[in-house]
């Protein structure tokens, strides 16, 4: 069945990025001049989603001004004919009805979180896309997990290798058998130290998942760090359901880091025709 809908959980309280997180949420940090949900957002309409869900929480209100219209900021921009940034704007602009917003009233965990938007999704598989992993190129992954889906039908989870000191981190799969575009998930577990982890392969935050889940989540009881976890809600469906690994073709930034978040900041500023040679020059000098 085709995939036309995406959650995006923002609801995380960012404490990484204190103090810029205090008012903002993380997920409107920039990665140039973009905050990292655009990318986000941009990477599922890329890939031919429709409807976006927000799993928003207190304090996220930025996120839905930031796609919505700004009235006194175009009328500015119109009356000084700055035409390009207001073309720009509209580009941003979600359609009427595309995006709905549901808030997780309690830092619960990632699985709690998708479980919160299970009205929206009804009886369709749907994508998760966890905003601060940014992926370059942005459409590539998440049309290839889509692709993959509806030729087996099964729940796909994005993978690549992780530095085995850091699976801590991840949810860690065990691999199964492969075909030429997948692997077949045996076993996952969340944030397994080193000498646990059943591999090196670590879950990217992007999903696609049959509407199964929302039951599973519902009777998953709290696991790491006393949370409710997306990872243990997918371990229930092995053995039932099919589960499969794509792995990741492109690059990942971590932007739930701060050394992340400046790493994707450099690498994209060195990729953009306006400032690249400027950035380039700056890297020299302070390196
Ligand atoms: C979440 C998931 C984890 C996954 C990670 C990817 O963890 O729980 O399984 O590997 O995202 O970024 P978080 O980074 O929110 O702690």
């Amino acid at each position: 069945m085709a995939v036309k809908t995406a959650v995006f959980p923002v609801a995380g309280l960012g404490t990484r990025f204190l103090p810029a997180t205090k008012a903002i949420p993380k997920e409107m940090l920039p990665v140039v001049d973009t905050p990292l949900i655009q990318y986000a957002v941009e990477e599922a309409l890329e890939a031919g989603i429709e409807n976006l869900v927000f799993v928003t929480g207190r304090g996220k209100t930025a996120i839905e001004d930031h796609f919505d219209v700004s009235y006194e900021l175009e009328a500015t921009l119109r009356s000084r004919a700055e035409t390009e940034t207001l073309e720009m704007l509209n580009e941003i602009r979600l359609r009427p009805g595309q995006a709905a917003y549901v808030r997780q009233m309690e830092p619960l965990g990632l699985g709690h979180a998708v479980w919160c938007a299970r009205h929206l999704i009804g009886d369709e598989p749907f994508a998760v896309l966890l905003a601060d992993d940014l992926l370059h190129p942005t459409g590539d992954a998440l049309k290839a997990m889509i692709t993959e889906h509806e030729a087996t039908g099964a729940n796909i989870i994005l993978v690549q290798e992780v530095d085995p000191v850091h699976t801590d981190r991840y949810g860690i799969i065990t691999p199964g058998e492969s075909t030429e575009t997948a692997t077949e998930v045996v076993g996952i577990v969340e944030k397994p130290s080193t000498a646990e982890a059943p591999s090196n392969l670590g879950v990217i935050g992007r999903y696609i998942l049959n509407p199964s889940i929302m039951d599973r989540l519902a009777s998953t009881r709290p696991g790491s760090i006393g949370e409710i976890q997306l990872t243990d809600g997918i371990a229930t469906a092995l053995g039932t359901e099919l589960v499969s690994a794509v792995t990741n073709p492109g690059v990942r930034f971590d932007c739930g880091t701060t050394i992340g978040l400046i790493e994707a900041t450099l690498s994209i500023a060195l990729e953009r025709d306006d400032i690249s040679t400027d950035v380039r020059a700056l890297v020299k000098r302070l390196g």
